[in-house]
């Protein structure tokens, strides 16, 4: 298989034109990097929740990248062109938000969702940019950001009832969209690394517990956690 892409904690390789495989690793990174750790078994834990979620963005018809689990820590997705943004959906104030504006109370819930745009640099530590900044730079039309910020409001409903029917918070996540025949779509993952939740005793199942300092162990009872209450993909 033609390697494509390797990142902190997934490679992409290109199973045949339009098709790719993820094979999420069981590497778990932090702090832009600077704490990297290997979490074994983390990598098959991370795709079985991505792929579960992203079956259920695609029960409730958003389009998505996704085209089935594979088994371990393998999903199949669709070549994408990939836009070099992340959004990120804030139902409670939490992590950099709260560095950024103090006045805001930790776990403070939002009247409606936060929606921000971030552009996607590790050399400038993925900063914070404007929707204009983004239409400027032609990454998007006008209309096209008016789609992904629906997109993302929509993922945002389709996950936080999900988590909530559970009795869990869904505090914020990330995604990341891109073009399929010039569609837009979810694309990347859906797991522990790119969103917090919490249970009703304010415990994370999510990157957290590493990122304040918790072990490897640690961090894999959560995804094991976080796994079991999204419960099996599909498998083909
Ligand atoms: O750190 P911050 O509060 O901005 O993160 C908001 C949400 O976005 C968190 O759920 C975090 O896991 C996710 N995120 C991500 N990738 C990044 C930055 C944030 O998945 N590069």
């Amino acid at each position: 298989m033609e390697e494509l892409y390797s990142g902190k904690a997934k490679t992409l390789y290109r199973i045949e034109p339009g098709k790719l495989l993820m094979r999420f690793r069981d590497d778990v990174t932090a702090f832009d990097g600077k704490r990297k750790e290997v979490a074994g078994g983390k990598g098959v834990l991370s795709a079985k929740t991505s792929a579960k979620l992203f079956e259920l963005l695609e029960e409730a018809g958003i389009p998505t990248h996704y085209i089935c689990y594979r088994g371990g820590p393998d999903m199949i997705v669709k070549e994408a062109k990939v836009i070099p943004i992340e959004v990120i959906v804030r139902n409670y104030a939490y992590g950099s938000l709260l560095k950024r504006m103090p006045l805001l109370k930790p776990l403070q819930k939002f009247t409606r969702p936060i929606i921000e745009l971030h552009f996607k640099s590790d050399e400038l530590h993925d900063p914070l940019i404007l929707p204009q900044d983004v239409i400027e730079a032609g990454l998007l039309t006008e209309d096209e950001l008016r789609e992904v910020e629906r997109l993302a409001l929509e993922v945002n409903n389709v996950l936080r009832n999900f988590f909530e029917s559970k009795g869990y918070r869904l505090i914020d996540f990330k995604i990341e969209v891109g073009r399929v025949d010039g569609k837009l779509v979810v694309v990347d993952e859906l797991s522990g690394d790119t969103m917090r939740i919490l249970d009703s005793e304010g415990r994370h199942l999510d990157k957290e517990v590493f990122r304040k300092g918790g072990s490897v162990q640690e961090l894999l009872e959560a995804y094991k956690r976080l796994a079991e209450i999204v419960g099996e993909p599909r498998r083909v």
